[in-house]
C-alpha cells in the first residue's frame, strides 16, 4: 500500500510503501539509515543487512543524496524519530539515480543556494517556509470569501501607475509602452462599485533598486476594497483579518513554525486590539527617549557580541586545524564557522548603520514618509502590530483621501508587523470627491487623460470607499521570523536575480 509519510500514524505494523526522495543517508557496515522525504514529511527507514535485503542491502549503502526511491517496509511508531516513526526496511526500488548532488550538508553561500533554487526549496527549511506560505495564501483567499467579498481578477498590463511612477516596468504592447501592474487597486475601485466588497489577489511588480531585506521585484498581495467605507472601517476589517491569519498558521503549521525556530508565544500575542498611532505620534516616539536609549543597548549588545564572535572564531579555527581531529568532527567545526562568520558580516553592517538610524529617528521630519529604519524602531518598540495613520499628503500616493480637518494629511494607514519586522499593509480611504482627485493628479505630475476612466467612477455614483493591499512575502517574513524575504517566495526575483 502506497501511503503518505505524514499520514504513517495511521499504518503503525503494516506494511507500506512510500515513494520519495533520499534525504540522507548515514550506515554502519550492518545497518543503513536512509532519511526518506516524500514532500509530506521525513521517515528514518532502516535497513539491515540479512538474507532479505542482501539484493539491495549494498546499493542503500551508497545511494547518492537525491535519489528517488520506492521503499517498503513495516512501520513502526518511535517518538524519538523526526516525524515519530521508523520503517524497517524489506524492499527498496531505485526509480531515478542521483550523483553528485549540489547541495550537500557543508555550508554553501546565499548567492549558490539561489542559483541552485530549483533544488534549495527540497530543503527542510525552505520545504517548511513554503508549507507556510501555501496555507496563508488559502487562508488570506478564505477569509475573505467567508466575509462577503467578492474575487475580481485586475489586470497585469497597466496602462499608467497605480503607485509611484519611479517604481514602473515597462512592456513592448505591440509598439506601444504599458506597464507590469503594481498594484490592482484603481480596478478593484471601479469593482467595488459594483460588487460592494471585492478583493483581488495576484502578482505585483516594482522596480525596485534597492537590495534590501524587504524588496522584491515581484511580489503576490491581496487588495480588498469596500464600498461605502472610511478609514475606521478599514482599519477594522485589517485587523480581523490579520488576527484571522496568524490564528490559522498556528492551528495548522506549528511544526513548521517550530522547526523555523519561530517563538510561538509572540505569535499568540496576535490579538485585538492592535496599536494605533497618528503619524506625527510616531514622530514624538521617533524622536523621543526611548528610541534613542533601545537603539543605543542595540549598539552596546551588538558590538559585544561582535568580539565573543571573533573569539570563538579564533579558536574553532585552531580546533580545525588541530592533529588528529576527526572527519566528522572537523565538517561540525566548517559548518559552525560558517554559521558564525555570518552572523558576524551580519552584525558589522548593524553596528555600522545604528548610528545612522539613531541620527534619522532623531531629526525626524513629521512632514516626510517613514523610512525603513523607523518602521523598525516604532514596530520593535510594541508587541502587537501597530496601525499608523494619517501620513502627509506629499509622501503617499495621488489617491489617497484628503483629510477633512488638516488637508495636508491623508486618511490612510500602514501597519508595521512587531519585532522591527516594518510594513506589511498599506491602504487608505480613497479621495472620493473629482476635483480634488484631479487636483492631486496634477499635483503629482501625472496626465489626467491616462486615468479617465478612473475619473468616471467619482462621476457617476461616488461614494466614500477604501481598502488595503497585504504583502505576501513580507507577511511570511514576519510570520516565519526569517530575516530575509527572498527565502519567502519560491522563485525570487530582486534586482540583478531572475535565474533560475
Ligand atoms: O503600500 P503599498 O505600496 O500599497 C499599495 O500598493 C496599495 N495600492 C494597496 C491598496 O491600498 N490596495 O503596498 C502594499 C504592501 C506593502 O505593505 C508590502 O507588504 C507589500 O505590499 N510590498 C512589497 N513587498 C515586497 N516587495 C516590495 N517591493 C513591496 N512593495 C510593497
Ligand atoms: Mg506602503
Amino acid at each position: 500500500m502506497i501511503a503518505l509519510i505524514k499520514d504513517l500514524h495511521s499504518h503503525v505494523g503494516q506494511a507500506v510503501t512510500l515513494q520519495g526522495w533520499l534525504y540522507h543517508r548515514r550506515d554502519s557496515g550492518k545497518i543503513a539509515f536512509l532519511l526518506v522525504r516524500d514532500g509530506s514529511g521525513l521517515c528514518q527507514c532502516v535497513v539491515s543487512k540479512s538474507e532479505q535485503t542482501e539484493s539491495f542491502f549494498e546499493s542503500a549503502r551508497r545511494l547518492g543524496q537525491e535519489s528517488a526511491i520506492r521503499v517498503t517496509g513495516t512501520v513502526r511508531a518511535d517518538p524519538k524519530q523526526v516525524g515519530g516513526h521508523e520503517i524497517d526496511v524489506s524492499g527498496l526500488e531505485v526509480v531515478g539515480a542521483s550523483e553528485n548532488y549540489p547541495i550537500t550538508n557543508k555550508p554553501h553561500g546565499i548567492d549558490f543556494l539561489f542559483k541552485n533554487r530549483h533544488l534549495h526549496f527540497r530543503s527542510r527549511r525552505q520545504w517548511a517556509i513554503l508549507k507556510v506560505r501555501a496555507t496563508l495564501v488559502d487562508e488570506i483567499r478564505g477569509y475573505f470569501n467567508r466575509n462577503g467579498f467578492t474575487l475580481i481578477d485586475t489586470p497585469i498590463f497597466a496602462p499608467a501607475a497605480g503607485e509611484g511612477a519611479q517604481t514602473l516596468f515597462t512592456v513592448d504592447y505591440f509598439g506601444e509602452p504599458v506597464y507590469l501592474a503594481q498594484t490592482g487597486q484603481l480596478y478593484v475601485e471601479a469593482a467595488c462599485m459594483a460588487f460592494g466588497k471585492v478583493y483581488c489577489f495576484g502578482p505585483t511588480f516594482r522596480a525596485e533598486k534597492s537590495k534590501t531585506r524587504r524588496h522584491l521585484t515581484e511580489f503576490w498581495m491581496v487588495e480588498p476594497e469596500i464600498a461605502y467605507a472610511e478609514l475606521d472601517d478599514v482599519i477594522a476589517v485589517a485587523e480581523d483579518f490579520i488576527c484571522s491569519i496568524v490564528q490559522r498558521v498556528l492551528k495548522d503549521n506549528r511544526p513548521e513554525l517550530e522547526f523555523l525556530g519561530r517563538d510561538l508565544s509572540k505569535l499568540e500575542k496576535i490579538q485585538k486590539p492592535f496599536n494605533r498611532l497618528t503619524h506625527k505620534e510616531a514622530a514624538d516616539i521617533l524622536r523621543g527617549p526611548r528610541a534613542k536609549e533601545m537603539l543605543e543597548n542595540d549598539l552596546a549588545t551588538k558590538s559585544a557580541r561582535i568580539e565573543e564572535i571573533k573569539k570563538l572564531v579564533a579558536e574553532k579555527e585552531a580546533k580545525e586545524k588541530s592533529q588528529g581531529i576527526k572527519q566528522w568532527e572537523k565538517d561540525k567545526i566548517v559548518q559552525e564557522l560558517a554559521d558564525l562568520r555570518e552572523e558576524l558580516d551580519d552584525l558589522q553592517v548593524d553596528v555600522q548603520n545604528i548610528p545612522h538610524h539613531i541620527k534619522l529617528a532623531a531629526s525626524f521630519d513629521e512632514n516626510g514618509d517613514l523610512g525603513g529604519s523607523d518602521e523598525t524602531i516604532i514596530s520593535r518598540l510594541h508587541e502587537r502590530p501597530t496601525f499608523v495613520t494619517h501620513y502627509p499628503r506629499g509622501c503617499k500616493a495621488f489617491y489617497m483621501k484628503q483629510n477633512a480637518s488638516d488637508p495636508t494629511r491623508v486618511n490612510n494607514v500602514d501597519l508595521l508587523a512587531p519585532d522591527g519586522y516594518g510594513e506589511i499593509i498599506g491602504g487608505s480611504q480613497r479621495e472620493e470627491n473629482l476635483d480634488v482627485l484631479l487636483s492631486r493628479i496634477h499635483e503629482e505630475g501625472l496626465n489626467p487623460a491616462d486615468y479617465e476612466w478612473y475619473l468616471d467612477l467619482r462621476r457617476y455614483g461616488t461614494v466614500p470607499h477604501g481598502g488595503f493591499g497585504l504583502g505576501v512575502e513580507r507577511t511570511l517574513a514576519w510570520l516565519c521570523g526569517l530575516k530575509h524575504i527572498r527565502e519567502t517566495i519560491p522563485f525570487p526575483r530582486m534586482m540583478g536575480k531572475f535565474y533560475p
